[in-house]
């Protein structure tokens, strides 16, 4: 009979290090639900756009988070917000900029974890974001840091706004995956940081494959040898 544990692997790392990729193939080998954390940042900067609010208005920002209905469906690939498909909306280069602004405000982080966390409570997830291992579950049996050289998570952002049909130069995307680090990783609240238990894996030069085997290991490793 199956174990009923439920089991967290928790994949942090700036944009561009391959986490969506990754996590998606994680969870479909594994069987685990997915769960795209940045997704929810980006619901709450959409609506934030939509309605106006400043993205210093903390107070409102807070109401937004705790309001919003995010539903991660179709394995975690398609975001609804309120009911509404916004999957494509909040792939832009404004809706990172705008994720990454509204994240830094405590009490939407406050809000947005609380639901990761009942989501995470239910089944065995592979979770991404940017404090998964940190400060969400910072008791997950499996915790993964991925990270890339800005050259190369600028060309591979590039090659997906490409893909969506948004002509953006090279030089915008790199200065924009800067900014953001900076932003992420300096704010006060649960800034982006590998957790002391995690595993560092720099994914410049290795194919997808390679770097869904090794996080393999590492968690028939973990999950085996009675960490969790
Ligand atoms: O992973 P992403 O690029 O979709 O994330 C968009 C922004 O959301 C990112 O710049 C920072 C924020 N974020 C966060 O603060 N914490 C998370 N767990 C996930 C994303």
């Amino acid at each position: 009979m199956s174990s009923p544990k439920v089991i967290i692997l928790a994949i942090d790392g700036p944009a561009g290090a391959g986490k969506s990729t990754i996590a998606k193939r994680l969870a479909s080998r594994l069987g685990f639900l997915y769960i795209d954390t940045g997704a929810m940042y980006r619901a709450v900067g959409l609506w934030a756009l939509r309605t106006g609010t400043s993205l210093s208005d903390a107070h409102r920002l807070e109401q937004l988070a705790s309001m919003a209905r995010v539903e991660l469906l179709e394995g975690g690939t398609r975001v609804k917000l309120n009911g509404e498909d916004i999957s494509d909306l909040i792939r832009t280069q404004q809706m990172s900029d705008a994720a990454s602004k509204v994240s830094a405000v405590p009490g939407v982080r406050r809000a947005l974890v609380d639901k990761q966390r009942e989501m995470g409570a239910r089944e065995s997830v592979v979770m991404e974001g940017r404090d998964i291992g940190t400060n969400v579950f910072p008791q997950a049996q499996v915790k993964i840091y991925l990270d890339a050289s800005v050259e190369v998570r600028a060309a591979r952002r590039l090659r997906d706004l490409e893909a969506k049909g948004q002509a953006v130069p090279l030089e915008q995307v790199e200065r924009e995956i800067r900014d953001r680090d900076m932003r992420d990783s300096t704010r006060g609240e649960a800034p982006l940081r590998q957790a002391p238990d995690a595993e560092y894996l720099d994914t410049s030069g290795m194919p997808v494959e390679q770097v869904e085997e090794a996080i393999l290991r590492i968690y028939r490793e973990r999950t085996a040898n009675g960490k969790e």
